[in-house]
């Protein structure tokens, strides 16, 4: 029974130690990943965005040329920002889905989804 006691006392002991370490080495602000939505601008956010991951095929002479221009603030892009369409297909997780966006590749970050998403709630704006 002392034994075991003694066991016991020594796990909690080499728990707390670890927590200890955990925290120094690990601290809560390195760790939390923020995602600022608070200022997306379509300038210096959103087109980026569209830049690396969508107007490979959403240009004039892309495979997507029929489905929206993503080159520049264009009126297919709001037009899809306002209809749903756009927050709708990059939500979707099924990569193999034909809507899924970007078509055939692994989804966008939960950040650039969240900052989309808040640029087309705040009204789509040339901004
Ligand atoms: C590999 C090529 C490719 C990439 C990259 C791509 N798309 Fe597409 N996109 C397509 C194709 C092809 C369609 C037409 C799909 C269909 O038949 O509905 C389409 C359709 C769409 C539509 C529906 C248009 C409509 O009105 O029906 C939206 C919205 C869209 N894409 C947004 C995006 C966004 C946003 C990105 C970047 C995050 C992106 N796409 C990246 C190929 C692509």
């Amino acid at each position: 029974m002392k034994k075991i006691i003694a066991l016991a006392g020594m796990a909690l002991l080499l728990n707390s130690c670890y927590n200890d370490k955990y925290t120094k080495l690990y601290p809560a602000s390195t760790t939390s990943v923020t995602c600022d939505t608070a200022t997306v601008s379509f300038s210096s956010t959103i087109q980026p965005i569209f830049n690396s991951y969508c107007t490979s095929c959403h240009s004039a002479s892309g495979v997507a040329a029929g489905y929206g221009d993503y080159t520049s603030y264009t009126k297919s892009l709001t037009s899809q920002a306002s209809s749903g369409n756009m927050v709708n297909d990059i939500i979707i997780t099924n990569t193999g889905d034909i809507h899924h966006m970007p078509q055939s590749q692994p989804s966008l970050s939960a950040c650039d989804i969240e900052k989309i998403t808040a640029w087309v709630n705040q009204g789509a704006q040339n901004n």
